[in-house]
């Protein structure tokens, strides 16, 4: 199936946007049957995380640049505080707005919509302050929820066709996404968002692992149908997308056999009324599903060998940035899109910084140093700079200008006429060459390359 790339082309297509399927889309918001923004399990299992974590006070800039690779010991202790506060500074509330007699939870990233589709699980062994098992993290009310107890870790190395560093982790996170929080407003392309805001989450995690020199790895490859089991997702409505373990050692966990005894029932609260099902959806999903060890195996070894001549640099540009700029803390405390741009230029400076760092490398694990995608970039209005339209080089780090001119009505048209696009100093666009990605990685290239466009969306907002 997942060889079968017609599906992601077809789908690619269908849900491509045109200033005529824009002004002819007839759907309309039932705001009476708005999903819940939480996964709230009826007669829960909860643990309450602690609040009183550290804060990450590290400098964003830095943390941004970090790589895995350079970690040569590890000074901070991974364990319950250090989790909490990865899980509240990625996905937890960190505003609370209200507006027209409604209240909305606004989250440490971005997310599109703020419909937050994207769910996190954790499966815990020998992390200090948590037991063994499986959990649900509620952001709601900061809580852990057990699902299991035990320890899981041999069951996601088979499940991951027998990735080494979740061997190596205490704690493994499990991404799902829930189709209808996010196709209620934006129908069947609203897969493409299951991955921008998982990135977006991601791209908060990975500054948070690289603060606290934790090491990581983001995992694509794993058998969807066991995976989605495991956490007992309602098949055509939830499914896992993502394997992340954390590390600090390399050390090797000896196999245990888990037993998979279910601690509740694992009813939910219903997120609406009634849920409207985008087949297209699920077919591209299955379509992209891994099936055995073998499918997963092949995953990992599939873009290594194409792509080896074509590797990011590992520049290093800190000197030249600086250490000063805000912590970690206090940007994603602060973080939020704005609805007004102020019409001022940005510096040509601050411009390279935001796409040097939002271009590093990523840790996934069907590719090393490598990137699926390329920066284009509006320029309207950035000092030292002439409007245009430039390419980002990778590579070297540098802009070439394709065209002069101003594009501010053209921005704006590209991100379906609205105006912010057109204020803004500088609008990027994320391109990839998907044909060539699907002859690689199959219908799976699919997830992947929009995974990568939203981590590196969320790396620019942190460094933005
Ligand atoms: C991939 C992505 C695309 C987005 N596209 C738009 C957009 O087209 N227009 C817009 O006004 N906001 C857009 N947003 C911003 C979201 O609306 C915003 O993140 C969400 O309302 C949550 O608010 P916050 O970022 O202030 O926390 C986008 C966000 C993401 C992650």
């Amino acid at each position: 199936m997942n060889q079968n790339t017609l599906i992601s082309k077809k789908y690619h297509k269908f849900t491509k946007h045109s200033p005529i399927s824009v002004y002819s889309n007839t759907h309309i918001l039932d705001w009476d049957n708005k999903p819940l923004p939480f996964k709230f399990y009826k007669n829960p299992n909860h643990i309450d995380l602690p609040r009183n974590f550290p804060l990450p006070d590290q400098n964003t800039f830095v943390s941004l640049e970090k790589e895995q690779s350079s970690f040569k010991f590890h000074p901070i202790k991974l364990d319950i505080l250090r989790v909490s506060q990865l899980l509240f500074f990625s996905a937890g509330i960190t505003r609370i707005l209200k507006f027209n007699n409604a209240v909305y939870y606004m989250r440490a990233s971005s997310a599109t919509g703020a419909l937050y589709p994207i769910e996190i699980y954790l499966s815990c062994a020998q992390l200090p302050g948590i037991k063994d098992g499986i959990y649900h993290f509620c952001p709601a009310d900061f809580t852990l929820n057990k699902l299991y107890k035990g320890d899981f870790t041999d069951t996601l190395y088979q499940i991951s066709g027998e990735n080494i560093t979740i061997r190596q982790a205490p704690i493994t996170l499990i991404f799902t996404s829930i189709g209808w929080r996010n196709s209620w407003k934006y129908q069947t392309r609203s897969y493409r968002h299951w991955f921008w805001d998982a990135g977006t989450i991601i791209s908060n995690y990975l500054a948070l692992c690289n603060a606290n020199s934790f090491s990581t790895e983001i995992i694509l490859g794993f058998q969807d149908e066991n995976l989605n089991k495991l956490l007992c997702l309602k098949q055509r409505e939830e499914a896992a997308i993502i394997l992340s373990p954390l590390y600090t050692n390399k050390t090797l966990k000896k196999s245990s056999n888990s037993y998979k005894k279910q601690l509740f029932e694992f009813e939910t609260i219903p997120l609406s009324k009634y849920v409207i099902e985008y087949p297209k959806i699920w077919e591209l999903h299955t379509g992209s599903s891994l099936t055995d060890k073998v499918d997963v195996k092949k995953w990992n070894k599939l873009g290594k060998k194409v792509l080896d001549d074509k590797k990011l640099n590992k520049l290093n540009m800190i000197q030249a940035i600086g250490l000063n700029g805000y912590s970690l803390k206090d940007v994603i405390l602060k973080r939020g899109s704005t609805r007004k741009f102020s019409i001022k230029s940005i510096s040509k400076s601050q411009l390279e910084h935001i796409l040097y760092l939002a271009s590093k490398t990523i840790p996934f694990d069907f590719v090393e140093n490598y990137s699926l995608v390329d920066a284009y970039i509006i320029v309207n209005s950035v000092k030292e700079l002439e409007s245009g339209s430039y390419f980002y080089n990778k590579n070297s780090y540098k802009l070439h200008k394709l065209e002069e001119g101003n594009f501010r009505k053209v921005s704006e048209h590209l991100c379906l006429d609205q105006e912010l696009f057109g204020n803004a100093s500088i609008v990027c666009f994320f391109m990839a060459n998907l044909n060539k990605i699907l002859s690689i990685w199959g219908n799976r290239g699919y997830r992947a390359v929009q995974l990568e466009g939203g981590i590196r969306i969320g790396k620019m907002y942190l460094a933005a």
